[in-house]
């Protein structure tokens, strides 16, 4: 267990104060080689997370620090220990507030570049530099996005840096090693953020780059084998990144004591059935059963147009599905799950009952009670690019790795109203066409996910000479970063054209093609 110990001893904290970047500092910490953990501001932090800790970092937010008892406040354990802190944005105006500095509270924003002049020397920002004055002044191109600002700095602490509209842009206090930072260094837009946080992080706290795939997947392989023994162990496959990811890492770990169960549903795209087993069973021999239970899914679908009522028998047909299939395996004490860390993360935040700060994570769930199946849940503290370059090192292909997200009801939320065999099949038609003319032109990489929809409206066209009488087919694909938000990509005109003669031309049932400009908001991403 000697990989373990070193991936885990030294951690860095972030502590949120309701940041959207939040996650993305995590992120930032990690690409440098050094595990960090998010925890809410007002989770439950006592001493043994922070004397374990090699560094805290305070997040930016939404608040003012100004707001009196209602301001999110920093815990005062974190100062009862001689460990490096970096406040940035809010967390940077908590630090003045909390050693009696002065913090001006305003309603303009300042959001954006701004060039900031190093005033003093500091740990932090030495070496650090964008450009350099003729009297050897440093300047960085930083990105800002603040109302509040510091105007009095805490005893005990020096400006470090300035910018035009904001005169204490960095402070420091390199006693104590506490550091604060108006501007945002997890954002690209700050050229030598990642260099400011590996300052910080590596030198500053003195983590060691170990948290790399190698070492992640040598310590996964090692306590799934010590939480499993010699039972065996259940998987769930949808083809999916994470449950795929999954896959190959407990495959690894604890071979034919893995069973995976793939159910065909009939709402899966084109040839995507055959891919997963050959991917899995004939490639990598993987145990895994196929369910065919397409005809069980449509005929509990038949007549029903609603989409939540749809999704919800989905749902429920998978879980029968399932059930039946891991009985007829029999002796499973395991049930794998693909759940990655922003779940986790969304989940512990919901509990605070800060609701504004974190989104409550609804996990898809609903195993029946009587398996009692206990979980292995091997992607836990990994994020979504973390577990890609996990896939990747474990052999997956990069087409499997970076495929698009697919939701768990397939072309189910994609058929409008009923849902029949008839539809499902010209739509699987259309969708590999739009998503092979999308790899072809080097758009696939460029959007987030894209797929085909089939609207139950009929439409008149012409081929040669002949009326056609036929259904409508809607593209959508969008960029995103989260899926929160989404806007419509901007693809060219000439290849929506050629999807479009493709579609018409080797589709007989579709007569009309369209494409989806709605951003979402006030649109979602699927149409049901
Ligand atoms: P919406 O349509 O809500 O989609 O903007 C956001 C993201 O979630 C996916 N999605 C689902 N995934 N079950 C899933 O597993 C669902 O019922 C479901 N509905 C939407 C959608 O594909 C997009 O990535």
């Amino acid at each position: 267990m000697e990989i373990m110990s070193n991936l885990f001893s030294q951690k860095i904290i972030i502590l949120d104060f309701g940041s959207q970047y939040t996650q993305l500092i995590a992120r930032r910490v990690r690409e440098l080689g050094v595990y960090s953990e998010i925890k809410a501001w007002d989770a439950r932090i006592d001493a043994s997370l922070i004397s374990d800790a090699s560094g805290i970092i305070l997040s930016g937010g939404p608040e003012s620090v100004t707001d009196g008892a209602n301001a999110p406040k920093i815990p005062e354990i974190l100062f009862s220990y001689k460990i490096p802190i970096l406040g940035i944005c809010y967390g940077m105006q908590a630090i003045a507030k909390f050693f009696g500095g002065e913090v001006q509270s305003s309603s303009k924003r300042e959001f954006g570049y701004a060039r900031l002049k190093k005033v003093n020397e500091s740990l932090l920002l030495e070496g650090v530099a964008d450009h350099r004055s003729e009297g050897n002044e440093e300047f960085l191109d930083v990105w800002m996005s603040h109302g509040d600002k510091v105007v009095r700095i805490p005893e005990g602490f020096s400006c470090i840096a300035s910018t035009k509209s904001c005169p204490i842009a960095a402070f420091s206090n390199e006693q104590k090693s506490i550091y604060g930072l108006q501007f945002h260094p997890e954002v690209t837009h700050t050229k030598q953020g990642s260099s400011i946080l590996k300052r910080f992080v590596r030198d500053i706290c003195e983590c060691d780059e170990v948290w790399t795939s190698d070492a992640i997947i040598e310590d996964q392989i090692n306590r799934v084998r010590e939480l499993v023994g010699a039972k065996s162990v259940l998987l769930g496959l949808s083809g999916g990144v994470d449950s795929s990811v999954v896959a190959a890492l407990l495959n690894k770990a604890i071979g034919n004591k893995l069973t995976c169960v793939f159910v065909d549903n009939g709402l899966l795209r084109k040839d995507e059935g055959d891919m997963v087993m050959q991917m899995f069973a004939d490639n990598m021999g993987i145990k895994v059963v196929r369910a065919n239970a397409q005809e069980e899914f449509l005929e509990a679908l038949k007549g029903v147009k609603d989409p939540e009522k749809k999704r919800k028998i989905i749902g429920q047909t998978f879980i029968e599905v399932f059930e039946r299939e891991s009985k007829n395996i029999g002796d499973i004490e395991f049930l794998a799950q693909g759940t990655i860390y922003p779940d986790v993360i969304e989940s512990a935040g919901a509990e605070t009952g800060k609701a504004h700060v974190i989104k409550s994570h609804h996990n898809v769930g609903g195993l029946p009670s009587e398996m009692k199946l206990r979980l292995v849940e091997p992607l836990k503290e990994l994020f979504k690019d973390e577990v890609r370059k996990i896939g990747l090192t474990l052999g997956l292909p990069k087409q499997m790795v970076f495929r698009h997200p697919f939701p768990g009801p397939g072309l189910g939320v994609r058929i409008l109203g009923e849902v029949k065999k008839e539809y499902a099949d010209i739509l699987r038609e259309a969708d590999a066409i739009f998503i092979e003319e999308l790899h072809r032109s080097g758009w696939y990489e460029k959007t987030s996910q894209a797929f085909a929809v089939f609207l139950p409206v009929k439409s008149v066209g012409v081929v040669g000479d002949a009326r056609r009488y036929e259904w409508v087919i809607a593209l959508r694909a969008v960029e995103t970063i989260d899926f929160m938000t989404a806007r419509s990509a901007p693809l060219p005109h000439d290849l929506l054209e050629t999807v479009s003669n493709r579609i018409i031309n080797e589709i007989s049932e579709v007569s009309r093609v369209t494409y989806d400009i709605s951003s979402k908001p006030p649109s979602t991403i699927e149409w049901d």
